[in-house]
Parts: structure tokens; C-alpha cells; sequence
């Protein structure tokens, strides 16, 4: 979904432009270099800056752990519109040695004060920008928490030597990327948050523009900190007292605390695993977004996709059927299982997806969206009203050990919350929660906010496996992942189905123009096959073309001499390695 259309009638009044159009505007520079290969390691990343910075971490001997947490806080200064010291983040890690792969799980959590109601207004839901925009949104950050907890499990450098690269950088200023303008541009147009303000405005009164240099002395002095403390630079003294006075400022302050801030618990889940053909790929259970692209690949099992090809409509139509599948069930089922019960293992059993299969043909491709289904122990806890608008992204890390890091990080929406505190940006990640507690019968919603209780994610970073003859994971193959708040999950199926059935490159299948089919809309990007589009609106789906659909998709690919890197042509990334 894109940053404006998400963002609904308060952008709507404003501007019409997707930010994906943006993001090709003429003044782009010449595309940097989209694929890399090398023998040893490899990042691929967003930005160019933070690609450096890994590998230069990887270089130095450190593991994939370290080197993600170098690309994080280059990032948090390169690209705050998507992710940053004061967001969260999902990480697949497999490790090369135990051949072990675990999540870590740095998602936001609801505040201590948090209520089941606190997204509505006279009973009715707030405007989803309102929401996103209040102190209300702001969630006990996640990310580096997390990032913490795997350096300590899986990190050779000192974490201490870890933040240089981007703190030297911070102070020294770099050239704003034309992306990163265009989200200022765009955000001061849609928000002018009094703090984003004070951000982006240089000293002549003027707003920086793509190519300016733009410091920030505040950040670098927070990754010191960050540097020689550890995480509770962040989650506990001055720092998180300041977090906290944020989201207690005007328009509609929200609860959180300095001791939410510090009572945040990063957690280690087991990987949600599925055959998919030969292969078996892992990704994050709920409250992150696996179990949905795992579904639609299941349902697609069934189909004949694969001989198909990305140039026959009948393959995308296929594509959409199964899409519209999985998301009626992710979005009716999916929260917190620490709060609420969640069929996961039942959405991906072989015998419910057979069944969701045969219904392609009808409900898939029927214009009146296709309902959920009742999954293997489905104890029904009802939809919501749960909208997630844009500014995310992905890496994936390969180290000379062949460790993995598959990591998906977000502020939520484009520049979170809009409010700073220390050189970043705070998340808005509370209004991925459902903006009512109760579905229209007065069930639960899964989703709804509690305390403590963490919002459901469509990010997905997954790492692909052989598959041994017993169904288990074997051999690496690949790591994956991509930005596009709830479209990721057909992002990232879209380029499993491009490399795994269609046996496409990973820049090629990254590059496929994007098709999100969820609910009572097929949204098809700018640039796909008009024989594609006639073949969907011939079986009466609602479709709209033209949409930006704004993937931010990287990949990690083993290949016979070594690794490949593959980064989105719609984002900045130049994949490297050594
Ligand atoms: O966790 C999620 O699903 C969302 N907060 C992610 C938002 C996002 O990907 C925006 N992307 N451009």
C-alpha cells in the first residue's frame, strides 16, 4: 500500500501523488549497480551507505549479527523515513554452525496504560493519520533491544565497535538521497509535525532537498551513548525519559513511560517453517507476517503457476486467487498469540491449504472478497479494523561463515510519528493494532491494543532452505525480505513464486511489477503486462492499475561461486560484498 493512499482522506485532500511515482521521479540519479556477487559475504541493503557499513564490519571478521547491527544505525541515519533506533524489527537468523535458525522478535510493545479503546473517539475509530500522529501511536521500541540480544548470542566484535561508521558519518554529513527528499517533501506537505519541522529545515529557513548535505550531531552523540552503554542508553535514563515525554505531548498524548521503556523484553520464537516445492522456507510467526506469505504458498502448491511463467495472465490470476486467500485468513485470525490464539499451524497444514485451493477458481477469483476460512484449531476470534500505512526496510547479511541475517525494520509509517527526540525518529507501530476492540457482532478482535501486547506485522523476511528428503530444513539457499506494510506479504510471495517457479533471477523476480490482491481490490503497479490487467477484469475483479506498489525487496542468494546480491530498482540500494 502506498504512503498517500494509506494514509486516506487526510491525504487524499492533499495530495494524490503515490509516493512510489515519487520514488521515480526524473531527478533520480543514474540507478546504482542492482546486483553484486562475491565469494565470501555479502549485505544487501537499501542504501549504499549502509550496505558500506556491514561490509566493512564483515571485513573486520564480524559475524552477520554484528554487521546488521552497523547497517542498522547507518540506516536510522540514512533512511529515517523507514527505520531507526526508535522502531522495531523482526530477524531470521540461521546459524551456519549449529544449523539452527531462530527469530528475534523486537516488535513494539503497548504500554502499561494502553486500552483496548484508545484509537477511537465517540465510539467511532480515529482517522488512521490522526491516530499515526498523536503520542498514542508510539510503542516501546523494539529494534535495538533486539539487535542487542542476538549480538550478544551471535556477535564476534565488540558492540562497542559497531556504531563508528555511522556516527563519523552523522557528524560529518553525507548528500541527502533523492528518496529521502522526497519523503521529507512529502511528509512536510501531509504532516508538518512541529519536530520533523526543526529536522529538515537548514538555517536559511529552506527544507533540504536531494543532494544537500544534511547532518545530525544529535544522533551521532546517541549511538555514542548507544556505543559505550549498551541498549539502555536507549530504554532507560535520559533517553527514554525523553521518548517518553514525546508521546505524552500534544495533539492526543499517549502513556508511554520511561518504565515501559525499560521493561521491554526482546524475545527468541521458534521459526515458522513450510515445504514450499523443493524447498523450505522459514519466517516469522505471529505477530509477524510469515504465516501469511506461507499460506498463500501453500494454496499456490495446488495451482499449476509454476509451469506457467510470469508472461501468461492465467499465472498471475492464479497469483491474485491465492492472495486474496491468505490475507482473508491472516487478517481474520492473526494477533499476539501471547494474547489471543492463533491458528498458525492450521493456516499452513497441507490439507487446509488443499482445501483453500479448490476455492480459487470461485471465491479467489470472484469480485465479492473471499471470506476466511476455519483452519485446523480455529477458535475464531473475529476481524478488525486494523490499516497499515508505509516506511519500512529490509536486509539480508551473509557472513564469510555463512551465517544469515534476514531482517525487516520499521518505524511504521514515513518518519513514524513524526516526533523526535536525540537525532531520531519515534514509531507510530501502536496503530498497526485495530482501531476498535470488537468486530461488528461484538467479537474480539485479534488484533485489538492491550498492554504489553504486540501489534500485528505483515514483515516478513524469510530465509529459504533445500529440502531434505524428511521435509526438513537442509542447505541455504537464500534470504529475503521486503518493506510495503501489509503488501509485503505479496511482495515477498511474489518473489519467492518468480525465483523458486519461474526460476527467474533474484534481481529479475524482485523487479516483477507488484500484484497485492487483498480484500475487495486488486491493486496492479504501473508497468505490468496490460494482457495481465484485461485478464483480471475480465473475471469481474475490482481491479486498480497504475497504483504504486512500493517494494523495498533484498535478497541474499547462494550461488555456485559464492553469494549473490539482489536489491529493489524502486528503493537505493547497491547490494556488496567481498
Ligand atoms: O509491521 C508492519 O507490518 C508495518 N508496520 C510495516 C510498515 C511498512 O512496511 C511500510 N513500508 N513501506
Amino acid at each position: 500500500m502506498s504512503f498517500v493512499r494509506a494514509f486516506g482522506s487526510a491525504a487524499a485532500l492533499i495530495a494524490l501523488t503515490p509516493l512510489a511515482v515519487l520514488a521515480r521521479a526524473p531527478d533520480a540519479p543514474a540507478a546504482p549497480q542492482r546486483v553484486a556477487e562475491a565469494p565470501h559475504a555479502m549485505v544487501a541493503a537499501a542504501n549504499p551507505y549502509a550496505v558500506q557499513a556491514g561490509l566493512k564490519v564483515l571485513k573486520a571478521g564480524g559475524s552477520a549479527v554484528d554487521a546488521a547491527v552497523a547497517v542498522q544505525a547507518m540506516l536510522g541515519l540514512v533512511e529515517p523515513q523507514s527505520s531507526g533506533l526508535g522502531g522495531g524489527a523482526f530477524m531470521v537468523y540461521y546459524d551456519a554452525k549449529t544449523k539452527k535458525t531462530v527469530i528475534y522478535n523486537g516488535r513494539e510493545t503497548a504500554p502499561a496504560g494502553a486500552t483496548a479503546d484508545m484509537f477511537e473517539e465517540n465510539g467511532q475509530p480515529l482517522n488512521h493519520f490522526v491516530g499515526v500522529l498523536s503520542g498514542r501511536s508510539i510503542g516501546a521500541i523494539g529494534a535495538i533491544p533486539m539487535l542487542a540480544m542476538a549480538q550478544r548470542e551471535h556477535g564476534r566484535l565488540p558492540w562497542r565497535s559497531l556504531f563508528g561508521e555511522a556516527e563519523r558519518l552523522a557528524d560529518r554529513g553525507f548528500p541527502m538521497s533523492p528518496r529521502m527528499a522526497r519523503s521529507v517533501a512529502l511528509f512536510l506537505r501531509l504532516a508538518k509535525t512541529p519536530d520533523s519541522i526543526a529536522f529538515f529545515t537548514k538555517a536559511d529557513g529552506t527544507i533540504y532537498q536531494a543532494g544537500d548535505l544534511f547532518k545530525n550531531p544529535a544522533y551521532a552523540a546517541t549511538l555514542h551513548r548507544l556505543a559505550a552503554e549498551g541498549p539502555s542508553a536507549l530504554t532507560r535514563g535520559e533517553i527514554a525519559d525523553a521518548i517518553a515525554a514525546k508521546a505524552h505531548e500534544a495533539p492526543r498524548p499517549g502513556t508511554l513511560t520511561a518504565a515501559d521503556l525499560a521493561a521491554y523484553r526482546p524475545k527468541m520464537d521458534a521459526p515458522l517453517c513450510r515445504p514450499y516445492r523443493a524447498y523450505v522456507i522459514c519466517a516469522p510467526p505471529p505477530p509477524g507476517g510469515g504465516v501469511g506469505v506461507l499460506e498463500i504458498l501453500g494454496v499456490l502448491e495446488h495451482s499449476d503457476i509454476a509451469t506457467r511463467g510470469p508472461k501468461d495472465p492465467a499465472a498471475w490470476g492464479e497469483f491474485v486467487a491465492a492472495s486474496r486467500l491468505g490475507y482473508a485468513d491472516r487478517d481474520y485470525y492473526v494477533g499476539d498469540p501471547a494474547f489471543v490464539h492463533v491458528p498458525t499451524q492450521g493456516l499452513i497444514d497441507p490439507a487446509y491449504d488443499r482445501a483453500r485451493a479448490a476455492l480459487m477458481p470461485t471465491d479467489g477469483l470472484a469480485a465479492p472478497a473471499p471470506t476466511h476460512g476455519t483452519p485446523p484449531g480455529a477458535s475464531a476470534p473475529g476481524p478488525d479494523h486494523t490499516a497499515e500505512p508505509g516506511g519500512t526496510t529490509d536486509f539480508a547479511i551473509v557472513d564469510a561463515d555463512g551465517n544469515v541475517v534476514s531482517m525487516t525494520t520499521t518505524v511504521e509509517s514515513v518518519f513514524g510519528s513524526g516526533r523526535t527526540t536525540h537525532g531520531f525518529f519515534l514509531n507510530n507501530q501502536l496503530t498497526d493494532f485495530s482501531f476498535t476492540p470488537l468486530n461488528e457482532d461484538g467479537a474480539p478482535a485479534a488484533n485489538a491494543v492491550a498492554p504489553g501486547k504486540r501489534p500485528r506485522s505483515s514483515m516478513s523476511p524469510v530465509i529459504v532452505f533445500e529440502k531434505r528428503a524428511d521435509g526438513s530444513p537442509g542447505r541455504f539457499v537464500m534470504a529475503l525480505g521486503s518493506p510495503g506494510g501489509n503488501s509485503i506479504i505479496a511482495y515477498v510471495a511474489k518473489a519467492l513464486v518468480g525465483i523458486i517457479d519461474w526460476k527467474m533471477s533474484a534481481e529479475d523476480a524482485i523487479a516483477l511489477p507488484n500484484i497485492v490482491a487483498r480484500g475487495a481490490v486488486v491493486s496492479v503497479e504501473r508497468g505490468a503486462d496490460p494482457a495481465v490487467i484485461a485478464y483480471l477484469k475480465e473475471k469481474g475483479l475490482n481491479v486498480e492499475a497504475d497504483q504504486g506498489e512500493d517494494s523495498g525487496l533484498h535478497a541474499v542468494v547462494k550461488t555456485a561461486h559464492g553469494y549473490l546480491g539482489a536489491a529493489d530498482p524502486r528503493r537505493e540500494g547497491a547490494p556488496a560484498g567481498y
